[in-house]
């Protein structure tokens, strides 16, 4: 793989590698839970281990679960269950079956082709209030680069994640934060 490609797959969208690495240093490795660190050491080892959600951007999916105390959630897209095994860790045990309207908060990390069938889908299933979170939003930056430098394969998951920016900003449904970290996620508020 050519350097650039490397560098573009390469977690983190700071323009400092040093300032990545001082974040996850000095804030998230030391408050990691360990069933957490274990298998993000496990998957680091994984061809594919870029497809893990970044631990910065967990972090915060971790404080915006308690924040809006979610007891029931959706993931769609679980690779090696990184995202997956914080949600468990993070939120009480007692959940319940499922009806529309009931979520309290989904996290989206899958075929990037479909994000927006499943907002769509989760406009219904997450109760008013609820949190949707969609993770890649920025892709490693991608959607603002030059089609020249962007590396071919790359160039389908730039134009849909494009697209669907410009449908998330534009969904009167929920009140949005396009958060810089990890990879980009955009967080979503349900509103009605
Ligand atoms: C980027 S990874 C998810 C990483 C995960 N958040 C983590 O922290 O490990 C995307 C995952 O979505 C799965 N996937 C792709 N298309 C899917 C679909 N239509 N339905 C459900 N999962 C899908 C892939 O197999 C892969 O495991």
């Amino acid at each position: 793989m050519e350097q650039n490609t490397k560098k573009l797959l390469t977690k983190g969208l700071l323009q400092s590698e040093d300032l990545c690495q001082y974040i996850l240093e000095t804030s998230l490795y030391p408050r990691e839970p360990e069933p957490l660190k274990e298998l993000r050491h496990v998957t680091a080892g994984h061809p594919c281990a870029r497809f893990a959600t970044s631990p910065d951007a967990g972090q915060l999916m971790a404080m915006l679960l308690k924040l809006v105390n979610a007891k029931k959630t959706i993931e769609v897209g679980v690779f090696t269950g990184y995202s997956l095994l914080l949600t468990a860790l993070t939120i009480p045990e007692d959940g319940k079956p499922e009806n529309e309207g009931s979520f309290d908060f989904a996290f989206v990390d899958a075929d990037k082709v479909n994000y927006w069938n499943y907002h769509e889908r989760l406009m219904k299933l997450i109760k008013v209030g609820g949190l949707v979170v969609y993770d890649n939003t920025l892709r490693a930056g991608i959607v603002v680069m030059p089609d020249g430098l962007v590396p071919e394969f790359m160039k389908p998951g730039k134009q849909l994640t494009i697209e669907l920016n410009k449908l998330l900003a534009a969904d009167p449904r929920v009140q949005l934060s396009h958060a810089s970290i990890g990879d980009g996620i955009t967080i979503c508020r349900r509103l009605y």
